[in-house]
């Protein structure tokens, strides 16, 4: 049995379990919304024909500084990540810019709850890694875009974090193997290679820093997957 989902059999989200330190959560939230990039939005914006009445998923959001950039351009928007702390921030920066989100707790994988009802736009910033593995990643945020919609990936790469000792052997293991130990960043170039194994009309890479990749694609609008 894969490390990582018996790892998530012992830690219920349901039964208060919350993998991020209060500390880290504000001094995070402090950052993201900080440096949070209003562009990336606009282009979003862009390539949807406009957010306002479009289904967002923000997977993995955090303290929700995208969340609310999307509310606020009338996109009705869900929430999904796996910490009650960042929850609460997102909650109270959305009262604060006076929008609304829904709310979901759980893994990323339990994202699939809302396979019935597919998005125009998931959203994954920087979570990527955190799934129970690469393949698994690229068919839930396939399976989340309705045709015609858009999934937006930016992940560090190895470079990023440059791991050493046992996070070098877990990055190693998945950069050969494919094998998930803990939350190695997957080499550049995979996510958009597995993306496209989806139906895809259009696919954008931003690969000017060695540092992350950056996969935004637009799913046929004729696809049946
Ligand atoms: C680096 S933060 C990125 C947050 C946000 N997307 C951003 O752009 O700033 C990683 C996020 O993934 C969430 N996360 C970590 N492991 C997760 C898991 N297994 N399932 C769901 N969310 C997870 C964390 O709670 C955190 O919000």
């Amino acid at each position: 049995m894969p490390v990582n989902y018996l790892h998530s059999l012992l830690h219920r989200v349901e039964d208060g379990w919350d993998p991020i330190p209060a500390s880290y959560a504000s001094s995070y939230a402090e950052m993201a919304w900080s440096e949070r990039s209003p562009q990336i939005v606009q282009d979003l914006d862009a390539r949807l024909g406009g957010l306002s009445g479009k289904r967002v998923l923000d997977l993995g959001g955090g303290p929700g500084q995208y969340s609310v950039l999307f509310a606020q351009r009338g996109a009705e928007v869900t929430w999904h990540d796996i910490s009650r702390k960042y929850q609460a921030i997102c909650r109270e920066r959305a009262a604060a810019a006076g929008v609304s989100i829904r709310y979901s707790m759980g893994y990323l994988e339990d994202a699939l709850r809302f396979l019935a009802e597919p998005f125009d736009l998931v959203f994954c910033r920087v979570c990527w890694y955190y799934g129970r593995s690469d393949r698994q990643m690229a068919r839930l945020i396939d399976s989340l875009v309705k045709p015609g919609g858009v999934g937006y990936v930016e992940c560090n790469t190895p470079a990023f974090s440059r791991p050493r000792g046992w996070r070098r052997l877990q990055s190693v293991l998945n950069q050969y193997l494919w094998l998930k130990l803990g939350h190695p960043m997957p080499p550049h170039g995979r996510i958009a290679k597995l993306l496209q194994r989806g139906d895809i009309l259009h696919i954008t890479l931003d690969y000017s820093s060695p540092l992350r990749d950056i996969v935004v694609f637009t799913k046929n609008a004729h696809s049946k997957s």
